[in-house]
């Protein structure tokens, strides 16, 4: 059997695929169970130092495609595919004080499992900064081996908060460094994907001090309108809110921001998100250069905590290192990136004809500089 081993952030993992922070995660059962399946490693369900309170009914619904009509719905019916997860659930509905005890006992009880803490707070004034560092220190001293901070919720109202912090280069780079400053352990920031460049909010990350980048969280989304009731297929009295997109629609566009973000950073840490049910799907990630990569919706599908998921992960990599033994590649590490620099501009792409394409700068399809400046 290949060695499926990895170390990232400077962490040792069993293998590089974990459960992300989300439902899966969000008890110490969850994540036991969870570890007893082979996940290499969990990122606990978002910690907040306050009770939150989630809507009522569903917080989770799969939307789905037919394969015989373009159709796009929630309700269930024979046939048809997982197009993608929307959720609208806020963090942790349990508080610090009750993950404490519980995140001793799982890192006892699993000492070479990987526990990431993922934590939130409001960033608005030097209190709320300082409550970043509680929660990191806590984890920490429980024995979590990393913190992953959520800066990437999308749905939350306060501008100080999960995704509404993702959006902020400055705030970005003050909560990591203050997390930073009280944790000996790695931090990895969460970032959202719905900014115009992700790129400049990673820097900011890695300005104030980060050990990797996690991409990406859920896309922000509404879900669609019943046509006959002309109703939200989720809403509370007929009201709905943005919530966030998971699952299989989001796997290209999440790979197209980790392609930006690994060519910016070539040299950086990126645990890799988004629509990853099986080895091909993780595969896209660690070629692009993602060292670990992490899941959510195809567990939530899968018995809460995807043990038939986590099978087909570390089966299909060990297949594939043994089916590439003769490329050389003995463990993920060596495809790390493999692919990372076929991202090019379009200009760089051949083309049928000798004639060069100019990337829009010259005279092929649009209008020349010059015509431009004399109409
Ligand atoms: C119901 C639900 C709850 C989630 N809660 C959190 C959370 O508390 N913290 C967080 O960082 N991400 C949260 N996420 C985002 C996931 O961790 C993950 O980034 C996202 O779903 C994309 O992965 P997927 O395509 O495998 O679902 C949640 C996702 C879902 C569907």
């Amino acid at each position: 059997m290949p060695d499926l081993s990895t170390t990232f952030t400077g962490v040792r993992f069993r293998n590089p695929f974990l459960l992300s922070s989300a439902p899966p995660t969000e008890s110490e059962s969850n994540i036991l169970r969870a570890f007893e399946a082979g996940w290499g490693g969990v990122v606990t369900k978002t910690i907040g130092l306050h009770p939150v309170v989630n809507v009522i009914g569903p917080k989770t619904k799969f939307l789905r495609a037919d394969a015989d009509s373009p159709r796009l719905s929630m309700k269930k019916r024979p046939g048809a595919a997982l197009h993608s997860s929307w959720n609208w659930e806020l963090i942790s509905d349990k508080t610090l004080d009750w993950w404490v005890p519980r995140l001793g006992r799982i890192k006892r009880a699993f000492p070479d499992h990987v526990l990431v803490a993922s934590i939130m707070a409001g960033s608005g004034n030097d209190v709320e900064l300082r409550h970043w560092q509680q929660l990191a220190v806590a984890c920490q001293e429980q024995g979590c081996d990393a913190v992953e901070l959520n800066l990437s919720c999308p749905h939350m109202d306060r501008p100080d908060m999960g995704s509404n912090v993702g959006k902020d280069k400055e705030l970005v780079s003050i909560v990591t460094q203050v997390v930073k400053q009280v944790t000996s352990i790695p931090v990895w920031a969460k970032l959202t994907p719905s900014t115009t460049d992700i790129v400049v909010e990673a820097r900011g990350a890695f300005l104030g001090g980060a050990d990797a980048i996690s991409s990406s969280n859920t896309f922000t989304s509404l879900p669609l309108v019943d046509p006959e009731t002309l109703e939200f297929e989720v809403n509370v009295d007929g009201l709905v809110s943005t919530g966030g997109l998971g699952g299989p629609a989001i796997l290209p566009l999440s790979l197209a921001k980790i392609s930006q973000l690994t060519q910016a950073f070539p040299d950086k840490a990126f645990s890799g998100i988004g629509g990853i049910s099986t080895f091909e799907h993780a595969l896209n990630y660690f070629l692009v250069g993602c060292g670990t990569v992490q899941v959510c919706t195809a567990a939530m599908l899968d018995h809460a905590i995807g043990p038939n998921v986590i099978r087909e992960l570390t089966d299909g990599l060990g297949r594939f290192l043994e089916a590439h033994a003769g490329h050389g590649w003995t463990c993920v590490g060596d495809l790390v990136g493999l692919r990372r620099d076929r991202v090019v501009a379009q200009s760089r792409i051949r083309r049928p004809t000798e004639k060069d394409y100019r990337g829009g700068y010259d005279a092929e399809g649009y209008s020349a500089p010059e015509e431009t400046k004399a109409t």
